[in-house]
């Protein structure tokens, strides 16, 4: 069964609105496409296409998935060249196949899905969907310390690791950000790449 809770009407209207502050783009976009290799990439909860968009503007060929049909019709708005391929679905079954360079799942997207069960199915759907050399793309916020011992949705990084490891998908990069800044104890977030093991 998918496990499908995309953003509804209200939340799409405002989304960008709400992140109109985060001036991270411009970074991101360097990272993913130096990374998206070939320059295929697949976004997992692609959302209104904030990300997505500008990276098709920088050359990437930019796939995306979203439960929310709201959001994808913001998306389809803001993209009338249709730079952006979309694809209503969940993250644990994305309805397309083809090989990706690089897979990106953005702005604490993975927190989205319930349980870990579901963590794991959206990574088994992510090997699949990877070329040979084809990368993962994880970003996201860590728990706050403060809340440590009470549940939490938000995966911790060595969480990701298993997850990638049960895959057959190793860490080879992790940043606190973008920009790469080193990763630390007190890092707010963080930025892991992973590839398949050969
Ligand atoms: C925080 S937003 C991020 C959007 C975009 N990646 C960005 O950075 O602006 C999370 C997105 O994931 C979508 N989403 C939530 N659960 C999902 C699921 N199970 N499958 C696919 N998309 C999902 C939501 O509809 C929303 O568009």
């Amino acid at each position: 069964m998918s496990t499908r809770t995309g953003h509804g009407e209200a939340f799409a209207r405002a989304y960008d609105r709400l992140h109109a502050d985060r001036d991270d783009i411009p970074t991101l976009v360097d990272f993913v496409r130096t990374r998206a290799d070939p320059g295929v990439l697949l976004e997992l909860g692609v959302g209104t296409g904030r990300l997505a968009i500008p990276l098709a503007k920088a050359g990437v060929r930019a796939y995306g998935v979203d439960a929310s049909a709201s959001m994808l019709a913001r998306l389809r708005a803001k993209d009338p060249e249709r730079l952006v391929t979309v694809f209503e679905g969940c993250m644990t079954e994305p309805p397309i196949t083809a090989p990706f360079g690089c897979v990106l799942i953005a702005c604490d997207t993975l927190a989205a899905l319930p349980d870990r069960v579901a963590w794991a199915k959206c990574f088994g759907a992510v090997a699949q969907r990877l070329s040979a050399d084809g990368r993962l793309i994880i970003e996201g916020a860590l728990p706050d310390p403060t809340s440590w011992g009470r549940p939490t949705r938000i995966p911790r990084p060595e969480e990701l690791d298993l997850l990638g490891r049960n895959v057959a998908l190793r860490l080879t990069e992790r940043y606190e950000d973008y920009a790469q800044r080193p990763f630390t104890q007190v890092s707010p977030k963080c930025v892991s790449v992973y590839q398949r093991v050969l």
